[in-house]
């Protein structure tokens, strides 16, 4: 009894292994061939059900029958895997053959903005296009200046605690890396006599380097020299330099404040766009430091010293001044809260203007 039941296995293995590489080959499809193979090697499938039987075969025969399975179930997976790959290649020759390469396809589109110019350069010609559109034009300087271009034309004392405002790097004897655009305000009286109007553009250096000040950064300065000029004309071009930027009704203030070049001084704020409401109205907020006002640039009227150190007669002419960091600049028209994202060139950043 028991080596009949060692034999019909023997026989049935005997038969599904004679007959299962027909049935593979048989299969035309990936999912014939995967349900043919769970058929035979599948929880409830041929050989599955087989060793399941061997508990009815003699003791002695058991080891032979488990590896004789053992053997056919990997025979069989091999068998399926190769005609696994048959059906993968000959469906990919039969992709191939269908539908060769359409050369003429439009190529894919390249990104959808390619690369465009920088926020600070964007705003820079905007602010440019301002004061141009009032009568300004460009004075280009160099960014090594004379020490003297830089700070004592413009009335600074040697040694005045204001150079140090500055954190200055210094570059061989008497030159320097130009702190501020205000040294083209000497420049151009040096050269160009008045009336003039100019405004200049450039990158400038400092010692200064943490979350909000970087080493190199850039201003725009502006200055206007001739007869009878009064604070009066420089709110004027503070107002519409303002709303130009920011559009109309954008709040201005002036504080005094110091700089040696000019007397009076002043800074500018305008009402923060970072915590203005559909109203127009400002909550505050940390960036205002909950004052509702944000510093835009210094100004004031040009300081009759730096008249005479240029040569011009400071009881005939007079003049403003006003000089504005673009990065703020960018950060104010944009909404930009860290200067850090200026510099960084993040595709993801710079994508978005
Ligand atoms: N040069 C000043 C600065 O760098 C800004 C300024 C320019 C102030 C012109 C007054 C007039 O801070």
């Amino acid at each position: 009894m028991a080596d009949d039941a060692k034999e019909a296995i023997d026989r049935a293995l005997a038969d599904l292994g004679a007959r299962f590489p027909a049935r593979f080959a048989a299969a035309a499809t990936e999912q014939a061939l995967r349900d043919e193979n769970a058929k035979i090697s599948g929880k409830k499938g041929e050989l599955t059900v087989l060793l399941a039987g061997i508990g009815k075969a003699p003791k002695a025969a058991r080891r032979a029958i488990g590896e004789a399975v053992n053997e056919l179930k990997a025979a069989v997976e091999a068998g399926f895997q190769a005609r696994l790959a048959e059906i993968t290649r000959a469906a990919r020759d039969l992709d191939l053959g269908a539908r060769p390469f359409d050369l003429t396809l439009p190529g894919r589109p390249l990104p959808a903005v390619p690369g465009h110019a920088h926020p600070i350069s964007i705003v820079r010609e905007e602010v440019i296009d301002v004061f141009r559109g009032l009568g300004f034009a460009v004075f280009d300087g160099p960014d090594v200046e004379l020490e003297e271009n830089n700070f004592g034309k413009l009335g600074f004392p040697p040694d005045h605690p204001a150079t140090d405002m500055h954190d200055t790097f210094f570059t061989t004897a008497g030159h320097l890396l130009r702190t501020h655009t205000s040294n083209i305000q000497v420049r151009a009286m040096a050269t160009t006599p008045p009336p003039m109007a100019f405004i200049a553009p450039g990158a400038v250096f400092r010692r200064d380097d943490d979350l909000t000040h970087a080493p190199m950064f850039h201003q725009l300065e502006a200055f206007l020299v001739d007869e009878a000029v009064t604070f009066a004309h420089l709110k004027g071009v503070l107002a519409e330099f303002a709303e130009r930027l920011w559009g109309p009704n954008t709040p201005v203030r002036l504080r005094p404040s110091y700089f040696p070049f000019v007397e009076p001084g002043a800074e500018v704020d305008i009402g923060c766009v970072f915590c203005k409401q559909a109203d127009g109205t400002r909550a505050g907020c940390g960036l205002c430091k909950h004052t509702g006002f944000i510093e835009i640039l210094g100004c004031g009227m040009i300081d009759p010293v730096v008249f005479t150190a240029a040569g011009l007669d400071p009881e005939r002419w007079t003049g403003f001044a006003l000089g504005m960091g673009l990065e703020r600049i960018a950060m104010l028209r944009y909404g930009i809260p860290n200067i850090r994202l200026m510099f960084e060139n993040d595709p993801r950043f710079l994508g978005q203007f």
